[in-house]
């Protein structure tokens, strides 16, 4: 007879709590369940890919053109830059963590005059100095981390966004973690470059780069000197070869045009469902759900005796990132849950990775069915490390949160 068990066993892949990739919606997998599709044929453009990026706007919160392109967060953020940025020009780069180095990292390899303006990791965005900051420096460019992942932060991208503006700098928002999961208003905030990856609260496969385009981006790409020095990734030759006259392109209305690189169709089938999805939802109700689900977790956490990361001001609705407890490393807490209990959470990134752990709630796993099992598992896999709480306590409170909530 086996003298353990191993629950492992029941599962035949961990429940992905991670903060990205996240879990998909089953009819968001079926999409991709087809035979491929000719990816310059019109009957793609027409029944798949156009109404995609149309409805992207609505989840952008946009007027204007939301580009798809095979990639991911980085993909976008990649294009965006180099596009918009010739070498010598001046940026102030906002790096409150791992993904505001990522970006600093992207300036410096397209060439910028690269300013940056540290923040803490986990501490608060200080708005006053930023914005002196921006008018001692008058950059090209402004550019932040809507939700910075490493450190389960949100950071105020509508008054960042006033402060490019006021000082004339176009302003680059990273949503990578943040968009259909946040209230992320592309226009009303005056973002020029809203850039993202589909596989975290847009619930789509992982694959994807999107990249909204203001008329300001586009005039900046426009009046540059030289042209940018990426075939693939210069949008101003996707405004050309994809872009319909009627909303400022070249290509004339209603005639066949040429993708300005072959685009997935499985992964922009999923990407509709995806999206239409959010739309039924409701963009409202969407982020109140990551409002909760993150409200709860954090109230389980809590419960537990755990302390959260950063300022608690400016927790993220979808990413939250806790402090393992003293003595136990945060790796061993996450081979423990995905081996034992069959839920993957992950690791601080960087210079918190040895005593952070992060879960994310985005798309479908902001929800009960979800955050339970994830505080639950957590406790047990505490529990075996040597960590002792009350049993049950962490799901408790957020049990509470929830019910009460609702
Ligand atoms: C805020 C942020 N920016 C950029 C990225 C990079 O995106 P990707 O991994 O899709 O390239 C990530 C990924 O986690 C992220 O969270």
């Amino acid at each position: 007879m086996p003298s353990t068990i191993s629950w492992l066993q029941v599962h035949t892949r961990p429940t992905l709590m991670i903060p990205g990739p996240t879990e998909l919606a089953f009819p968001v997998i079926q999409a991709m369940n087809q035979p491929p599709a000719i990816q310059y044929d019109r009957s793609f453009d027409e029944g798949v890919l156009e109404p995609t990026t149309l409805a992207l706007r609505d989840v952008f919160q946009t007027q204007s053109e939301v580009l798809i392109m095979p990639g991911s967060g980085r993909t976008a953020l990649e294009a965006g830059a180099l596009s918009v940025i010739e070498p010598g020009d001046r940026v102030l780069v906002v790096g409150a963590g791992a993904f505001g180095m990522l970006m600093r990292e992207i300036m410096n390899r397209v060439g910028a005059d690269m300013t940056e303006f540290p923040v803490e990791w986990g501490a608060r965005l200080d708005l006053d100095r930023l914005a002196h900051e921006a008018e001692r420096l008058r950059p090209k460019a402004i550019t932040l981390v809507h939700n910075e992942t490493s450190t389960g932060t949100t950071y105020p991208a509508a008054a960042v966004g006033k402060i490019a503006r006021s000082v004339d700098a176009l302003f680059l928002l990273d949503t990578v973690s943040s968009i259909a999961g946040l209230d992320v208003r592309t226009d009303e905030w005056g973002v020029d470059l809203n850039m993202t990856g589909s596989q975290k609260c847009l619930g789509a496969p992982l694959g994807m780069a999107l990249v909204a385009v203001s008329p300001r981006a586009w005039t900046a790409m426009e009046r540059r000197k030289h042209g940018a020095h990426s075939y693939a990734y210069d949008l101003l030759r996707w405004r050309e070869q994809w872009v319909p006259v009627s909303r400022g392109g070249k290509v004339p209305d209603g005639t066949p045009r040429r993708q300005p690189i072959s685009i997935p169709t499985h992964l922009t089938a999923a990407m509709q469902v995806a999206t239409r999805l959010i739309l039924e939802e409701g963009l409202a109700n969407r982020v109140r759900r990551h409002e909760l689900a993150g409200m709860a977790l954090r109230k389980g956490l809590a419960a537990m005796g755990l302390e959260m990361f950063p300022d608690s001001t400016i927790y993220s609705n979808t990413v939250s990132c806790v402090r393992a407890p003293k003595d136990i490393d945060p790796a061993a807490v996450v081979k423990r849950m995905r081996e034992v209990y069959g839920i993957l959470i992950g690791t601080g990134l960087d210079k918190i990775r040895t005593f952070t752990l992060r879960i994310g709630t985005m798309g479908v796993t902001a929800s009960p069915h979800f955050v339970l099992p994830t505080l639950s598992a957590l406790e047990l896999a505490l529990r075996d490390l040597g960590y002792k709480t009350e049993p049950g306590a962490g799901v408790a409170a957020a049990q509470i949160a929830f019910a009460n909530a609702m």
